[in-house]
């Protein structure tokens, strides 16, 4: 295996090597071990609720931040999940970390997202075959043109095969991740609308381009929390409910 030597912020790590790497700018793991299967929701304390939930034999491999992690395993096989934060920056440096330093394969992101096709409900699953972005953070890419950043289809086929089997209502194509919660320009989400985008969140771009540049999977499965055509919005008791079907769907992945 071809290698080469990369400085990231105070560590250096050997590409493809995966020395034993102790701790990273912001995970530190402490001896636990990550499985190659991570789940990714925005709260971190919604990863302390799905690993206390679903997970057996759980230990908390990250505190740095509070942006908790754990490892467990979920049907005798070995998982993990870790809060993100919000946004791109803030997913891709911890799903830098996790692919380049801790050997991670399959990167699944589960959170909530903004519906905006007409024909979308409140607590529909919407699972992300690509996602377009309003993020400067492919430029660093330096590609001769667009690139689209894609989920991994193997990922994908899976997840919607096991969404139909668990008669969940989905919409499977185009989200936006975009930089913007409150934007200035009235009329953006109408263009992106007219292009067939299914829904606004924030974080699966930088995750997809982070895992095509490292040759991993990822995924983005959301459930819609409010309706930016309709303005339908869910109460926070409502979504923790609406989550589980999305998170279940997730952890069959496994
Ligand atoms: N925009 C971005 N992220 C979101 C939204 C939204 O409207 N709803 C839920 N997550």
């Amino acid at each position: 295996m071809s290698s080469t030597t990369t400085r990231v912020g105070s560590q250096s790590t050997t590409k493809g090597l995966y020395p034993p790497t102790r701790s990273t700018p912001h995970i530190d793991p402490k001896g636990v071990d990550i499985a190659e299967t991570i789940l990714l929701p925005g709260d971190p304390l919604r990863a302390k609720f799905i690993a206390e939930t679903y997970f057996d034999d759980i230990r908390c491999f990250n505190k740095v931040r509070n942006m908790l992690g754990f490892t467990g395993t979920y049907r005798g096989r070995p998982v993990s999940v870790m809060g993100t934060g919000m946004g791109i920056p803030s997913i891709s440096l911890y799903s830098y970390e996790l692919i380049h330093f801790f050997g991670v394969k399959n990167l699944i992101r589960v959170g909530s997202c903004g519906a905006m096709q007409e024909n979308m409900e409140l607590y529909d699953v919407v699972i992300a075959q690509g996602a377009s972005t309003d993020s400067n953070y492919l430029q660093q890419f330096d590609l001769p043109g667009s690139w689209a950043p894609l989920s991994s289809y193997r990922l994908l086929e899976h997840a919607k095969r096991i969404a139909d089997e668990r008669g969940q209502r989905t919409h499977v194509g185009n989200v936006l991740s975009s930089d913007l919660f409150y934007g200035a320009d009235p009329d953006a989400m109408g263009k992106w609308m007219k292009m067939g985008i299914l829904a606004a969140e924030m974080e699966s771009a930088g995750l997809f381009a982070n895992a095509a540049a490292g040759a991993v999977d990822a995924l983005g499965i959301f459930t819609v929390s409010d309706h930016l055509v309709t303005n339908a919005k869910t109460t926070p008791q409502e979504r923790q409910t609406a989550f589980t079907g999305m998170i279940e769907i997730a952890l069959e992945l496994i």
